[in-house]
């Protein structure tokens, strides 16, 4: 759904990004990445048709947007990183002049504002100022201003940005409804966090370069060389757990931190993760209060993916 061909992008003599190469598949919610200043705003408005590339093309919707920028705004929505600021614009007045700027008939118009409002939640503020709106709300709005011509795909520049954590959930919610909508969004963050609950890929760029793109609990898995799961022994049982599971041939790693084990099993393991220490460890008479498959850690892919480019 979105195809990035060497893309390069020079300021002056800023390269802000460098032959960047990039597929984003129909349905993926695809994680952005990268620090400020990284390149993530213009690598996006070149997909937005809003900036032109020095160097590479890319593909929206299957148009191409230098060739074909007038389709791709009709497929794509984008939500800039700030908001404008609208005096004096009831909420559904903004909708409307949007949804008149994409050409929706008049008589279409009515139910059109009443759906992205429902599906953002601002039903009750149909009829409020937009300057009275929560920072939260506007930031709602302004997404259901992008969604007005029903785009397939979305592009959002650090949609969180600035939003306090009530927001922040209103919003993942809405972005988890839209997932389901088969939308395929692109989302970029500088917070590595935010992103990890709802995305199935993620690509992170750091100096104008795509360090890393794919599947989230693949690169997680690649990084850390296998699955991990964390058991919690009963006082006393540390020791007897931890020669339990290195007499195992399946287990590839044993770390005891007191009554914390973490484990580290192959990549392709068959069995459930959860399931299999469980077994050994009752087969071994381990009495543990928990086991559990650990979970992706944006902050540690970031961190290793970034080190490694480092050094
Ligand atoms: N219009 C511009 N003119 C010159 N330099 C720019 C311009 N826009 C962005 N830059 C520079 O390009 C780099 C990438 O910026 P940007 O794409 O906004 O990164 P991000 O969105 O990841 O924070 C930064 O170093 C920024 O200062
Ligand atoms: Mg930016």
């Amino acid at each position: 759904m979105i195809e990035i061909h060497g893309v390069t992008k020079i300021y002056k003599d800023l390269v802000a990004v460098k032959d960047l190469n990039l597929t984003i598949n129909e349905g993926d919610i695809f994680g952005f990445i990268g620090p400020n200043g990284a390149g993530k705003t213009t690598t996006i408005k070149i997909l937005a048709t809003l900036l032109k590339p020095t160097q590479g093309y890319a593909m929206v919707g299957g148009y191409n947007v230098l060739t074909q920028a007038d389709d791709v705004k009709r497929v794509m929505g984008y939500m800039p990183d700030n908001f404008g600021v609208y005096d004096d614009m009831k909420v559904w007045e903004y909708l409307d002049f949007f949804a008149a700027a994409y050409k929706i008939d008049r008589n279409k118009r009515v139910q059109v504002i009443d759906d992205v409002l429902a599906l953002t939640d601002l039903t009750h503020k149909k009829d409020a100022m937009v300057d009275s709106l929560s920072r939260g709300m506007k930031q709602r709005l302004c997404l259901a201003k992008t969604l007005v011509h029903d785009p397939q795909v979305l592009l959002l520049d650090e949609p969180a940005s600035g939003l306090d954590p009530r927001a922040r959930i209103e919003l993942r919610e809405l972005l988890k409804e839209l997932r389901k909508m088969g939308k395929t969004i692109l989302i970029s963050s500088h917070i590595l966090t935010e992103l990890a609950d709802f995305c199935n890929t993620i690509g992170i760029i750091e100096q104008g370069n795509l360090l890393y793109a794919g599947d989230i609990t693949e690169i997680t898995h690649k990084l850390r060389g296998g699955k991990m799961v964390e058991v919690k022994v009963r006082d006393g049982f540390a020791q007897q757990a931890e020669e339990a599971l290195l007499g195992n041939s399946t287990v590839q790693e044993v770390n005891r931190e007191g009554n914390i084990i973490t484990v580290s099993l192959p990549i392709d393991l068959a069995e459930d993760p959860d399931a299999f220490i469980t077994d050994i460890l009752v087969d071994n008479g381990v009495k543990f209060n928990s086991v559990r498959e650990l979970e992706v850690d944006l902050e540690d892919v970031f961190m290793q993916v970034t080190k490694g480019i480092v050094q």
